[in-house]
């Protein structure tokens, strides 16, 4: 008999969770105004509320964690970052950032002004947020594809180049400062881009000089998924694959939270030496010592293991396995979920599980708010509210998708947590009828709204 796939690690440290009432949650949600950013981690049972931060460090990690140089200046930690992002990603140059979105804020600073336009695959929301904040404009050019749930495409994070070409042939070039493509896309339901697609952009930036920067949350995710289904590289390694992958970019942002597997930290990366002067201003205004940039010692230290952690088959085949282990199970139940599954997370369509609900209500919300009733379990709305208003006309925008992601922490879960996800869901499916109303919204933030927006009940 062929041997079964099982994971590619061993548990060495244990966290408790605890379950609670159905009354329990009624109360704290309630609370909670309807958003879920306000519970309590101990009043959920299983936290999907993101990937980002929540992933367990290794042993290996925590021991780099003990060798770091707290130095101000010049600390080695630095340096094995340094030697890292050069060895794995290719990059001479970087700044080390607290998280993603400030690598977004010293990035943007430097190279985005007032009425420019940043093309790209479906912005990520503080890229779209650090964007807008600069009154310039994301336009987004992904493949039309990738607003069909039921598409199997692949490739759904691609940039659809007709697209492209016509936002860069249509303006000049002096208010184009950059393109970025986001890999894999989250917004899209973390669909990766193909490296065909990412060899095209970058020719087709080169012809009109306009910088490609990658959105590298999940390089790594996006590599699998290069080597599992693009034609070419099923040989190849996925460090292989990442190296060829960056040949197409001339930097990147970075969510070390995601593929690099630690709690928190971030950086950019460049090859013009020239660009990495100028926003190495604004990292030392916003972050820190262009040595550190936000970053304590400890935390490079774990970084750069992560990175190499994270970019290893084993790691990513048992990480992206078991999404698709809850994927699979949902779907046999009928469950609408976005197809193919995505790296981090998987995504089910509200529209399409509440079909009688009106998107004044906030239908992604609503089913967010049901499964934590049903079960403990905490996802996040990707719709209306996360898309946030018009910044001219200050009306809601309404996606095309509205969607909840259960985005699965990195070797925190076993499958067996999965089962109990896939059973909550399963549930609230069957009652679904009996969901008859949404929310409105009571008070909200000008911008990235979904953090703090407070709920009634319709
Ligand atoms: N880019 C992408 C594609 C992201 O998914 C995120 C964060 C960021 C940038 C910003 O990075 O959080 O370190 O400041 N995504 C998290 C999520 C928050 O839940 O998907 P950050």
């Amino acid at each position: 008999m062929k041997l079964p796939f099982v994971e590619s690690h061993k548990i060495k440290m244990v966290e408790s969770i605890k379950q609670s009432s159905p009354e329990e949650r009624k109360q704290w949600i309630k609370k909670a105004n309807y958003n879920l950013f306000n519970l309590h981690s101990d009043q959920v049972f299983i936290d999907l509320l993101t990937d980002s931060g929540t992933g367990a460090m290794s042993d290996k990690q925590w021991a780099a964690m003990m060798l770091g140089d707290e130095s101000y200046a010049g600390a080695s930690s630095y340096f094995k970052m340094k030697e890292a992002i050069k060895n794995i990603l290719g990059f001479d140059f970087f700044l080390p950032t607290h998280q993603g979105r400030a690598a977004e804020n010293v990035l943007f600073s430097a190279m985005i002004k007032d009425g420019d336009l940043v093309p790209g695959n479906t912005h990520f929301d503080t890229t779209k947020g650090h964007i807008e904040f600069r009154k310039a404009t994301a336009v987004d050019c992904t493949i039309d594809e990738a607003f069909d749930t039921a598409s199997e495409n692949p490739f759904k994070g691609n940039i659809d180049l007709n697209k492209l070409e016509e936002v860069l042939s249509k303006n000049p070039t002096e208010k184009i400062p950059l393109i970025i493509v986001s890999v894999t896309c989250n917004s899209s339901g973390g669909q990766p881009v193909s490296m065909h697609n990412l060899k095209a952009i970058s020719s087709m930036a080169k012809h009109y000089h306009i910088p490609v920067f990658f959105d590298s949350a999940r390089f790594a995710e996006n590599a699998f998924f290069i080597k599992t289904r693009e034609s070419g590289y099923e040989n190849k390694t996925i460090k292989e694959i990442v190296k060829e992958m960056y040949t197409y970019a001339d930097g990147m942002t970075m969510s070390s939270k995601k593929d690099a597997i630690v709690n928190m930290g971030g950086f950019i990366a460049f090859n013009d030496e020239e660009l990495f002067k100028k926003a190495s201003v604004y990292n030392i205004m916003f972050e820190g010592f262009l040595t550190y940039g936000g970053m304590s010692g400890r935390d490079m230290n774990a970084l750069a293991q992560g990175l190499d952690e994270g970019s290893e088959f084993d790691y990513l085949q048992t990480r992206i396995g078991q999404v698709a282990y809850l994927g699979n199970k949902l779907k046999d139940m009928g469950i609408p979920v976005l197809l193919p599954f995505g790296g981090h997370a998987i995504f089910v369509d509200a529209k399409k599980f509440l079909p009688h609900l009106p998107k004044e209500e906030f239908i992604a919300q609503t089913l967010a708010v049901e499964i934590y009733l049903e079960g403990g379990v905490r996802a996040v709305e990707i719709g209306t509210i996360m898309a946030d208003r018009d910044p001219l006309t200050r009306k809601n925008r309404y996606p095309d998708l509205e969607l909840i992601r259960m985005a699965i922490p990195r070797r925190v879960y076993t499958n067996s947590h999965m089962d109990y996800i896939a059973t909550c869901i399963f549930n609230v499916f069957e009652r679904r009828d009996q969901i008859i109303k949404g929310y409105k919204i009571i008070s909200e933030a000008p911008i990235l709204r979904h953090f703090t927006v407070t709920l009634a009940k319709v």
